[in-house]
C-alpha cells in the first residue's frame, strides 16, 4: 500500500526556515495542506475531505504524505471547515439538507454520530471496519448508533489542567492544585510573585467548548445532566459549579473576557507566557516551545487533571475528539475508506502524537515508549485522563440541548442569569427538548 519515508515534520520543517505557524498558514503555506499542489498520485481520482485548519500542522503533512505515496494514485483535497464545533456542524447539516456535498469524507467531532446517523447523512461502516476491538472503548461508543458502527475514531481528547510548574515552584507550591479554591489561592500568589497578567484562562465562549467547560465544572462539582434517560441538571450541586465558574472572573482569577474565549483565545495568552493556567485539550502541549509563537517551553509546564470542587472528589474531563465518517452522498465511498484506513493507521496516530501531541484511539500506541517518552500527556493518559473523561449527553438532538447549554452557562458565566437561574432553566428546556424528540 504505502511507502513511508521519513519526513521532516511541518513543524521542523518550518522552524528550519525560519516561518512560523502563524506566519505560514498567512502566506497560504498550509490550509489546503497538500490538495493545492500538482503532482503525486498523477491520474487518480480525487477525493474531498473536510475537517478544521490544523494548528499543530500535523494533518497537512499526512494529506501530503497520502498524496505523494499512495499507489492507487488517489488524491484527497482538503476543504478547510470553521473551527467552531458548532458552525461546522451548521455548516454540514446545511449541505446534507438541500442534498448536495462535495465532501467524501467528514473529518467529525465525537458528538455527532449519533444525529449524523440517525438523519442518514454517514454510512453504516460495520462492514468495513474489522479491527474496532483494537480501539479504545471510550470513542469506540460515540461512534455506534443503534448497534451499527459509523465512524473511526481518529485521536481522543480529554479537558486538561496546564499550570506553570516553574512559577508555582518559585511560589513555593510543589504540586498543582486539587481543588478550585486552591487553584484560585495559588494563582493570586503566583500572579504577584511573577508579575503575570492572567491566573487562569479557559472557554468561557457562548458555544461547544463553553459547553465543555460548564459541564466540566457540574461535573467536578458533583452535578449531572443525565441519569438514564432523565434530566437531573437542577441539583443544587450544579449550581455550586456554575458558581465555581463564575467565581474565577468575580475573584479576578480569570480575566472578563474569558467569556469570549474559544481555544484558541486561550491557548494563546497561555503560550505567550500571559497566564498562570489554562484549561485546554492535548493538543496545546505541541505548541509550547514553537518558535515565533510561544515564550514559553515545555519544560516549564505541568499538566494535571482538572481541580475539582472539594477534596476527594473525583476528576472528571469532557471526552472529546475527532473521527473520520463517510458521506451518505458521496458516490466515492471505497476511495474514502482507502483515505481512512491510512489516516487511523498506526504510524499515522503515532505521528499526531509525537508531532500534534495528540492522544491516540488505539490501544496498543500506549505502550508505543516513544510516545510515552516525548508526549507527557499520553503517560498522563491512559491512567488518568481517558479514564476520567465523560462524553457529553449522547443523543440524536445533542446538537439542540448543546445550544441551550451554550447560552445558559455563557449567561451565568456573565452574570446575567444567577447560577440558580442557569440550571432551573435547562432543566425545563432540557425537558422540551427530550419531550419533543422522545427520546434523549
Ligand atoms: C475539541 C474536542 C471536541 C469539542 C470541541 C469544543 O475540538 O475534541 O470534541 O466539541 O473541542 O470546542
Amino acid at each position: 500500500m504505502l511507502r513511508r519515508a521519513r519526513r521532516v515534520s511541518r513543524r521542523e520543517f518550518l522552524k528550519v526556515s525560519g516561518i512560523s505557524l502563524a506566519g505560514a498558514t498567512l502566506l497560504g503555506v498550509s490550509g489546503c495542506g497538500g490538495g493545492g499542489e500538482e503532482g503525486g498520485g498523477g491520474d487518480g481520482e480525487e477525493i474531498v475531505f473536510s475537517w478544521i485548519s490544523d494548528d499543530t500542522g500535523v494533518l497537512p503533512e499526512l494529506i501530503d504524505e497520502f498524496n505523494e505515496e499512495n499507489e492507487s494514485g488517489l488524491r484527497v483535497r482538503f476543504r478547510e471547515m470553521p473551527s467552531d464545533t458548532g458552525q461546522h456542524f451548521d455548516q454540514l447539516r446545511t449541505e446534507f439538507q438541500a442534498g448536495q456535498s462535495e465532501i467524501d469524507v467528514i473529518g467529525g467531532d465525537v458528538i455527532w454520530p449519533s444525529q449524523f446517523a440517525r438523519s442518514e447523512w454517514i454510512v453504516d461502516l460495520s462492514d468495513r471496519f474489522g479491527d474496532q476491538e483494537e480501539f479504545l472503548e471510550g470513542p469506540m461508543q460515540a461512534m455506534r448508533y443503534e448497534g451499527k458502527v459509523y465512524g473511526v475514531p481518529w485521536y481522543t481528547d480529554s479537558g486538561l489542567l496546564y499550570y506553570r510548574q516553574d512559577l508555582l515552584e518559585e511560589a513555593g507550591f510543589s504540586e498543582p492544585p486539587d481543588t478550585w479554591e486552591e487553584l484560585q489561592e495559588m494563582a493570586r500568589k503566583v500572579t504577584q510573585d511573577a508579575g503575570i497578567q492572567q491566573g487562569f484562562v479557559f472557554q468561557g465562549g457562548e458555544y461547544e467548548g463553553g459547553v465543555v467547560n460548564g459541564l466540566e465544572y457540574i461535573w467536578n462539582a458533583g452535578g449531572n445532566v443525565l441519569e438514564g434517560d432523565r434530566i437531573v441538571i437542577d441539583s443544587p450541586e450544579s449550581v455550586q459549579g456554575l458558581r465555581t465558574e463564575r467565581a474565577m472572573i468575580e475573584t479576578g482569577t480569570a480575566p472578563e473576557a474569558v467569556i469570549s474565549y474559544k481555544e484558541d483565545e486561550s491557548h494563546a495568552a497561555f503560550i505567550r507566557g500571559d497566564s498562570v493556567f489554562l484549561r485546554n485539550w492535548p493538543y496545546v502541549y505541541s505548541l509550547l516551545g514553537s518558535e515565533g509563537e510561544s515564550n514559553v517551553e515545555p519544560e516549564q509546564v505541568g499538566v494535571a487533571p482538572l481541580p475539582v470542587e472539594a477534596e476527594g472528589n473525583q476528576s472528571y474531563s469532557g471526552l472529546g475528539g475527532w473521527n473520520f465518517f463517510i458521506s451518505a452522498l458521496s458516490e466515492k465511498q471505497d476511495q474514502a475508506w482507502e483515505f481512512i484506513q491510512f489516516i487511523t493507521a498506526p504510524e499515522q496516530q503515532k505521528t499526531n502524537a509525537l508531532d500534534g501531541s495528540r492522544l491516540p484511539t488505539r490501544t496498543s500506541l500506549y505502550e508505543d515508549q516513544e510516545i510515552l517518552d516525548s508526549v507527557p500527556i499520553a503517560r498522563l493518559g491512559k491512567e488518568t485522563i481517558i479514564e476520567n473523561t465523560r462524553p457529553r449527553p449522547v443523543s440524536p438532538y445533542y446538537s439542540d440541548m448543546s445550544l441551550t447549554m451554550a447560552e445558559q452557562f455563557a449567561a451565568s458565566l456573565r452574570g446575567s442569569v444567577s447560577p440558580e437561574e442557569a440550571v432551573s432553566n435547562l432543566q425545563r428546556e432540557l425537558e422540551n427538548i427530550a419531550e419533543r424528540g422522545g427520546e434523549i
